[in-house]
């Protein structure tokens, strides 16, 4: 097991963590964030929270701003939070991809190897008790990660259901969410985040 950091610990290593940001340069959107004057987002929120949330990659408003979930995708965020009375400073915000993808496009596998353990650092100091993923991209990447059967299932079979998996400092349960942007695309899955959202309320609730 694992030592438990206390906050101010965690606030040390993460500040530490993040600035590793700039060095990452060997990759094509390293060039993007240069060319456009773009911030790397590392993710923000509470270093001690008990739930993480991992999105996929920046747009262009986190790009502009350093900050996760700040544009369209993250309005609809912050209305789920509130629908189970968390508000991003109880939480903490972050996507598998920490730089913003040409246009939006998808992450791309050799990106999300580049910065995959990042996040895994991140998860490492923060020590949440639920990872929960929005979208497919962090869904797969950490299920293969911690290498469990349900890897390589779509997001539609898998969001809402949690997966038990096992951390270095102890037990983590992954909440597979469908990423906040469905919400434009129809009322069932807004209703299925809405649901999927109850389920974490839960989670939350339990005892370890
Ligand atoms: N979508 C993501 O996955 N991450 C963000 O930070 C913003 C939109």
């Amino acid at each position: 097991m694992v030592r438990q950091l206390d906050i101010a610990e965690k606030d040390r290593r993460l500040d530490k963590l993040h600035k590793k940001l700039h060095t990452f340069t060997d990759t094509s959107l390293y060039d993007y964030r240069v060319k456009h004057a773009y911030l790397p987002v590392p993710g923000e929120g509470s270093s001690n929270a008990q739930v993480m949330f991992i999105g996929e990659a920046p747009g262009e408003k986190e790009a502009r701003t350093g900050r996760p979930f700040v544009g369209a995708s993250g309005k609809q965020l912050d209305k789920l939070l509130a629908t189970i009375g968390l508000s991003r400073e109880n939480v903490f915000i972050t996507s598998v991809v920490k730089d913003r993808p040409p246009k939006n496009r998808d992450p791309w596998p050799e990106e999300i190897a580049l910065y995959g353990p990042l996040l895994l650092a991140q998860i490492g100091i923060i020590q949440p008790r639920v990872i929960a993923t929005l979208g497919r991209y962090s869904l797969q990447y950490l299920l293969s990660r911690y290498k469990a059967p349900q890897a390589g299932q779509t997001i539609s079979a898998l969001h809402g259901k949690p997966i038990p998996v096992v951390e270095k400092y102890g037990n983590v349960i992954i909440l597979p969410l469908y990423h906040p942007a469905v919400v434009l695309y129809g009322q069932k899955l807004r209703q299925a985040l809405l649901d999927d959202f109850q389920v974490l309320k839960k989670l939350l609730r339990k005892k370890v």
